[in-house]
């Protein structure tokens, strides 16, 4: 048998060159197909201030796609009807009147400019975060755009937030559209031109998920983070700047406003300090054809946990999504507990102020004590993703929240002379 012809031989070493071929070649569809790493560069040309998103889809019409499909993401429930103690915290600002939780992101023009009047008193800048005209009308007005009101500058603004927002028209590279982002990162000393992609997959989601502030005078949005990103060293921030957002009319107290803070909950967290990016979860690869995109639906990761978390979790779609739920509902109720404990401190209060000869010392020093519970609380009730994004952080500001505010109730009554749970 190792006498073979030379014919036959010759057959054989060319159906084995076939079965070769074949199963290379099927290999590699294979490999390329699972492993088409997004290197999209720039299609064509798309002018510098391009901001109509339907231009760009043209040359882009998978992200196009992807990113119409936000606008399945419409529910908007108000937050009073969870977070019922919200309405008494907020009293005396806009929020009081109306306050919603978050929906996709096409939606932002309808709801910023539906929303109470009560809360437009801020002005253009409500615009800051809603519209991928916003950088333009900076240009355009200077200094003097924080200063104008909302109607001024409702008409001229009818884009949501789009492609201009984080994209360079020409390269197509990630990119910082909001001077308040940058200002803040170079004041904290970072050399903006040596930020890595993989920060940026975050830091374009930083221009707007993040806590601010209007400097007083100017209005100018101003990012609170020169000491740092947590909720001790922002509001130490505030307290050094003297800064007051408004008074509480029932309990007197002088108060600060926290903002949706996202970035800045997620800075120290188990998976920001592991190297892992807002998008990583929120925009994660997706087969578009035989093609792979980074998602442009930004929603709950919990709708795609396939994608969002099991590239990295082996642990299985169940048990990531129970621990996340676990978290949630942990962090939700210590969070009722803090609400409950902020409220009682807003109503004792109410009773010391109304009480003649109360100690004012004694009182100013309550109304602090409201100031600090109150501001850690918001920090965790605003931030979405319910305590999902850093659960140690944030249990331990709602521990604080608790004990600030009880001792805000025990130094309200032994203001106006009543008895404590000391005395
Ligand atoms: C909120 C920010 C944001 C907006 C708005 C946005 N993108 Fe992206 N886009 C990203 C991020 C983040 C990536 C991932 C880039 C990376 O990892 O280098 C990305 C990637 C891309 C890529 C590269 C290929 C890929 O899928 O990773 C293209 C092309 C793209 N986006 C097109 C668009 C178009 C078109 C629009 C508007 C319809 C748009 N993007 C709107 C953040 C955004
Ligand atoms: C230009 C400002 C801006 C940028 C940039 C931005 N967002 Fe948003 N985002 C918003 C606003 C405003 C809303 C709420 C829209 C509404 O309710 O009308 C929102 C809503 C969302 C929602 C929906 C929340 C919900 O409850 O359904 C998610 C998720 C989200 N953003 C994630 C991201 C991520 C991740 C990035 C970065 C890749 C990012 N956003 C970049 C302003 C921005
Ligand atoms: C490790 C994955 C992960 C990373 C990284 C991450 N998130 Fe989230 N995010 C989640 C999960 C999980 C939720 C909770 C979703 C839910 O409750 O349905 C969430 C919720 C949110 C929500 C509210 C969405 C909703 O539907 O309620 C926003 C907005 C958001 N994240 C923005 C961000 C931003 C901005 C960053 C970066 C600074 C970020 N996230 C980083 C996993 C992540
Ligand atoms: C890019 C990789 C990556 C992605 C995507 C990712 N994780 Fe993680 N996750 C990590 C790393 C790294 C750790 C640190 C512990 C470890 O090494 O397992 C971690 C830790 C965790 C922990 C335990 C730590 C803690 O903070 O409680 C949970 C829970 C978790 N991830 C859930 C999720 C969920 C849910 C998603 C999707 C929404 C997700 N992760 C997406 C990389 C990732």
């Amino acid at each position: 048998m190792f006498c073979m012809e030379a014919s036959k031989v010759k057959k054989l070493v060319m159906i084995l060159g076939v079965i070769v071929i074949v199963a290379v070649s099927t290999g590699i569809y294979f490999f390329n197909r699972n492993n088409t790493v997004v290197t999209e560069t720039a299609r064509g040309e798309i002018a510098v201030n391009e901001t109509n998103s339907a231009v760009w889809g043209k040359l882009y019409p998978a992200h196009w796609d992807s990113y119409q499909a936000n606008l399945s993401n419409s529910a908007k429930p108000s937050h009073f009807e969870t977070k019922p103690y919200l309405q008494v915290m907020y009293e005396g600002t806009g929020f009081a009147k109306e306050y919603n939780e978050p929906r996709g992101h096409l939606y932002t023009i309808e709801d910023v400019t539906s929303i109470n009047p009560a809360r437009q008193k801020a002005g253009a800048s409500c615009f800051t975060c809603k519209s991928t005209q916003v950088p333009q009308m900076m240009d355009k007005y200077r200094a003097q755009y924080y200063l104008m009101s909302f109607d001024e500058m409702k008409g001229q603004i009818t884009e949501p937030i789009g492609c201009l927002d984080c994209h360079d028209p020409k390269t197509m590279a990630l990119t910082i559209t909001r001077p308040a982002l940058k200002e803040a990162l170079q004041r904290q000393g970072r050399d903006l031109n040596k930020i890595t992609n993989q920060e940026m997959r975050s830091l374009v989601c930083a221009q707007c998920h993040v806590t601010y502030y209007f400097a007083p005078e100017t209005k100018k949005v101003t990012f609170p983070w020169d000491k740092g990103f947590t909720a001790r060293q922002i509001l130490a921030y505030f307290d050094e700047e003297k800064f007051t957002e408004w008074v509480h009319p029932t309990a007197g107290s002088n108060l600060v406003k926290a903002r949706h803070a996202e970035y800045e909950t997620f800075m120290g967290s188990t998976h920001q300090t592991a190297g892992v990016a807002c998008a990583d979860c929120h925009m994660p690869y997706t087969m578009v054809g035989n093609k792979k995109i980074s998602s442009h639906v930004w929603q709950s990761p919990l709708n795609n946990i396939e994608q969002s978390c099991t590239t990295c979790h082996r642990n299985g779609t169940e048990w990531l999504k129970t621990r996340v739920e676990t978290i949630q509902t942990q962090v939700k109720q210590s969070q009722d507990l803090a609400g409950e404990a902020v409220v009682q401190a807003i109503n004792e209060l109410k009773i010391a102020r109304e009480t003649p000869n109360v100690d004012q010392a004694k009182l100013a020093e309550a109304m602090n004590l409201h100031r600090e519970a109150q501001w850690y609380l918001d920090y965790v009730a605003v931030t979405n993703g319910y305590g999902f994004h850093n659960p140690t952080a944030t249990l331990n500001d709602l521990n604080t929240a608790i004990d600030k505010a009880y001792k805000a109730v025990e130094k309200s009554r032994e203001a106006r002379g009543a008895k404590t749970s000391f005395n």
